[in-house]
């Protein structure tokens, strides 16, 4: 038997062993998913502190319940290693490492690079591979089909390689790994079949598209429409502030169009590990091809300047009451990329303090879910402070930078001098109990 129907047998029966290398915010639930049904899995990771919490049965992802975890643990389903030797045992692997942006904004595929050569170490026939990590088009036919080539295995006789981008969005409620439609672009057309039998089995529904640049593609499409329409929006923004109109009275009137409109927000920047990013990635990869990609770089100005529009707000209102920035206290509400979740990467809250205190500004921040930030400017460190009506009392201005579910904005707005709002959370307060002091986006 051809080791396809070997492992197209494996799946179907599940005793196919899986292999998730990276266990952060995409690994850690697809590992859990696989394990959830049935699957013997294993997650391997650098962080020894990741891997033993998990084989404690303890989840550190919000959106991944703990007790799920600890259930497919106990199941003999689910366990986590740092050792990288026992990708041999693995019949499917799959890569969910970062793929951040060097210094010059380039693709750092590094980590990917390290992941491919621990399974290039090991690779046997019978494996199939498939990168999640988010990357420029190409990088599975061009940098890991090169790498598993060299080992002497032939691509769809021995392994199958595939790219399947990751769609999940951390705290959405709605949607989860099973629930999202997973798209699939193999190498070749046997190993996108053999790669789109393994997530059937664990998701709802399976889009295979012709190539793995297709699906590398698609990814960068996904999140680079996400940027040009935030920017568009964020432009938007500033443009009806300047001629006094209400930008998110427009954006709800607009969308009530049933058709040709799809309503983005406006906010303070955007942040994240994958918005600000990936459009780099695309326009890296045209660039390469002489493209210039002048969308990508027109929405990353325009997102960019955000920050800044948020911090001209800030000195506005605080003009307003006769005040200068310099030595007023201001209260950051909310420091997360965005609601109801932990994540600080690129957060735009981060680039909002630090620009208020180069101004002088007394700066603090309260996050429920965030007790500590690092601002790389400085290089400082700044804790977060408890929530209490003196603090809101004693400042000069506060900023709702993230619109975190758990705060009670009314009573916020109640006891603030100064309120400036980046997410229209304030929206149903302002005529009856904002007095006025409440400035919005
Ligand atoms: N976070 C999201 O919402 C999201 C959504 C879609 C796609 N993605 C993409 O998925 C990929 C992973 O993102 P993430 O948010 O899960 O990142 P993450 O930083 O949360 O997790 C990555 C994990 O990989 C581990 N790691 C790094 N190098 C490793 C190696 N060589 N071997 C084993 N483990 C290693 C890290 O310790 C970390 O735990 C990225 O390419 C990202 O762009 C992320």
């Amino acid at each position: 038997m051809s080791n396809k129907h070997k492992l197209l047998e494996k799946i179907a029966s599940r005793t196919a062993r899986v292999g998730v290398i990276g266990l952060g915010y995409v690994g850690l639930p697809l590992v859990v998913e696989f394990a959830g049904s049935g699957f013997e899995s294993t997650g391997f990771e650098v962080d020894a502190r990741k891997a033993d919490l998990l084989n404690r049965g303890e989840s550190y992802i919000p959106d991944v319940p703990t007790a799920h975890v600890a259930e497919c643990v106990a199941a003999k389903k689910l366990r986590a290693t740092t050792d990288f030797s026992e990708l041999k045992d693995q019949d499917i692997i799959i890569i969910c490492v970062p793929t951040p942006l060097r210094k010059t904004k380039d693709p750092d595929v590094s980590y990917i690079l390290a992941a491919s050569e621990k399974i290039q170490a090991t690779l046997r026939p019978g494996q199939l591979i498939i990168l999640e990590s988010t990357t420029y088009p190409g990088t599975t036919d061009e940098v890991l089909k090169p790498m598993f080539d060299e080992t002497g295995h032939k691509l769809d006789e021995d392994y199958f390689l595939a790219f399947s981008p990751e769609r999940v969005d951390p705290g959405n409620e709605k949607y989860n790994t099973k629930n999202i439609t997973k798209v699939v672009g193999g190498v070749t057309a046997i190993s996108a079949e053999v790669a789109a039998a393994a997530y059937s089995a664990i998701v709802d529904h399976v889009h295979a598209v012709s190539s793995a640049r297709v699906a590398e593609t698609c990814k960068l499409l996904e999140n680079t429409f996400r940027a040009v329409n935030i920017g568009l929006v964020n432009e938007l923004a500033q443009l009806c502030h300047t001629l006094n109109i209400d930008t998110w009275e427009v954006i709800a009137a607009a969308a009530t169009k049933p058709f040709g409109f799809m309503p983005f927000y406006p906010g303070p920047g955007i942040g994240g590990h994958c918005i600000p990013l990936d459009p780099h990635y695309l326009s890296w990869k045209a660039r390469m091809h002489g493209f210039e990609a002048r969308f990508i770089s027109l929405a990353e100005e325009v997102n960019s300047r955000m920050p800044e529009h948020v911090v001209d707000l800030v000195i506005k209102g605080l003009n307003s009451q006769r005040k200068p920035a310099n030595g007023s206290n201001i209260l950051i509400m909310g420091v997360a990329y965005k609601r109801d979740i932990d994540d600080m990467r690129e957060s735009p809250a981060l680039a909002i303090i630090e620009k208020l205190q180069e101004l002088g500004a007394e700066v603090s921040f309260h996050d429920p879910y965030v007790a500590e930030v690092h601002l790389e400017g400085n290089g400082s460190r700044m804790s977060g402070i408890p929530l209490s009506q003196e603090v809101v009392t004693k400042s000069d201005c506060v900023v709702i930078v993230t619109d975190h579910r758990n705060i009670d904005y009314g009573w916020l707005v109640e006891h603030a001098k100064l309120v400036v709002d980046t997410r229209n959370t304030t929206r149903k307060l302002r005529d009856e109990r904002s007095d006025g002091k409440i400035i919005r986006l």
